[in-house]
């Protein structure tokens, strides 16, 4: 019989992993709180709950193995749902991260508390409670500071306050945006550590960090979306010498496993800030926007989607698996239409037939709303291609993204 596999989020970015669970031969349930949540076509059997209310999905996925059967592997995919992926596995007995674990990853200042706690370099921070101590803060440190909600993602209300800059927003204001972004109304400030920034994704294995996922993450648009914090996709491999992508690895294992993570997967935000790496921070699951699915395999040929699912099933996958076997050049950008009703889209085919395009995917559609890009979501469509080095790639990437016209009015 065939092993079920429950995949926590089923939106667009789900699906890679969805699909390569069904490759690997197992059963898949599904789990989201949108019933018409796209990835529930490629799953076996789709169960309605709430990624981010963990008693929510125990609740649901108790209901549906009454029929179902006993799963053998929870996991997450392009959702930051750690808490959940760990109360089901804890429920059906299953291999994942504690809870303890989950709660480290996704409030940030408990992680921070920890990371510090364990002499892991991090930037200075604090948890602030009203606009009053932000402007005392301000005042005092005088330098770019960056202010975020304590427990969201997608980089909603994450703003940088660039110290005597015109685009500084009124503290007042950027307290309340951010503290309306988090579930809890908790916020925190931190400094701004300028610097290269990079992604990194991997596994910890009986201790052990295997981390073939390593990007220059791309903030072209800080100034065009200030004061929010807007990535615009990445490049692989990254422009960093071998020997510092190495210590950015190594200091990425060493915050994973500061929070617990073992025999599972972690993604990396850091950045190399006067010429030493720091964590941003650390997230207990398998990454969005395809670098996970699409952009490492491409870089390096390494499956790993298929080593995350082994490791939920409770399975060791073998070493080599997780080592790089060759280094293509691998480029992605966002699209970020002016704000407006979307009355026309072009240029989407004369982009797919550029050579060396590998994905080209629209998120949008006459008719609908662009707003303001203040988080992740805005996103309206991706490019990504794949060449001989990094340079071709970007430069493909970007001549398929300046023929498409997203038109709003
Ligand atoms: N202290 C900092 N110094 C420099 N850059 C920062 C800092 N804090 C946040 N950033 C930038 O803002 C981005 C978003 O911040 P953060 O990761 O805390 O929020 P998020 O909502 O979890 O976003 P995402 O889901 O994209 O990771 C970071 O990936 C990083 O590029
Ligand atoms: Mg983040």
């Amino acid at each position: 019989m065939k092993k079920r596999l429950i995949v926590i989020g089923a939106g667009l970015e789900s699906i890679p992993v969805i699909e390569r669970a069904a490759e690997m031969g197992l059963h898949i349930v599904a789990v989201d709180a949108n019933p018409q949540a796209p990835g529930f076509a490629y799953a076996d059997e789709s169960v309605i709950g709430c990624v981010y209310t963990p008693e929510v999905t125990v609740a649901a996925l108790t209901e549906w193995s009454k029929k179902g059967g006993k799963p053998q592997g929870v996991i997450c995919a392009a959702v930051d749902a750690p808490g959940t992926v760990a109360a089901v596995a804890e429920h059906f007995g299953l291999t994942a991260v504690s809870a303890e674990t989950a709660r480290l990853a996704t409030d940030k200042k408990a992680m921070k508390d920890r990371l510090k706690e364990r002499g892991i370099p991090i930037p200075w921070y604090q948890e602030i409670f009203t606009p009053a101590e932000l402007e005392k803060i301000i005042d005092e440190r005088r330098e770019t500071l960056v202010i975020k909600p304590v427990d969201s993602r997608g980089a909603r209300g994450v703003l940088r306050l660039v110290y005597g800059s015109p685009s500084m927003p009124d503290p007042r204001r950027a307290f309340e945006c951010s503290q309306k972004e988090s579930p809890s109304g908790r916020v925190m400030v931190e400094k701004h550590l300028e610097g290269p920034q990079f992604s990194t994704e991997g596994v910890i294995i009986n201790g052990k960090t295997y981390c073939p996922g390593f990007s220059d993450r791309n903030y072209e648009f800080l100034d065009r979306f200030a004061p929010n914090i807007i990535e615009n996709g990445g490049d692989l491999p990254s422009f960093l010498p071998q020997d510092a992508q190495d210590a950015v690895k190594e200091l990425s294992g060493q915050a994973a496993i500061a929070l617990g993570i073992e025999n599972s997967m972690f993604k990396g935000d850091m950045v190399i800030h006067k010429g030493k790496p720091y964590v941003i921070e650390m997230a207990a699951r398998l990454s969005g926007g395809y670098f996970c699915s699409h952009l490492i395999p491409w870089n390096t040929g390494v499956d790993l989607l298929g080593s995350a699912i082994r490791l939920a099933l409770g399975e060791i996958p073998a070493q080599d698996e997780l080592s790089p076997s060759f280094q293509k050049g691998v480029s992605q950008r966002y699209l970020f239409p002016e704000p407006g009703k979307v009355v026309a889209i072009e240029g989407v085919e004369k982009a797919r037939a550029v050579d060396g395009i590998s994905m080209v995917e629209i998120r949008t559609e006459v008719g609908a709303q662009i707003s303001p890009a203040t988080s992740h979501p805005a996103r309206a469509g991706v490019i990504m291609a794949v060449a001989e080095n990094r340079e071709e790639a970007i430069r493909i990437t970007e001549e398929a993204a300046a023929l498409i016209k997203i038109i709003t009015e």
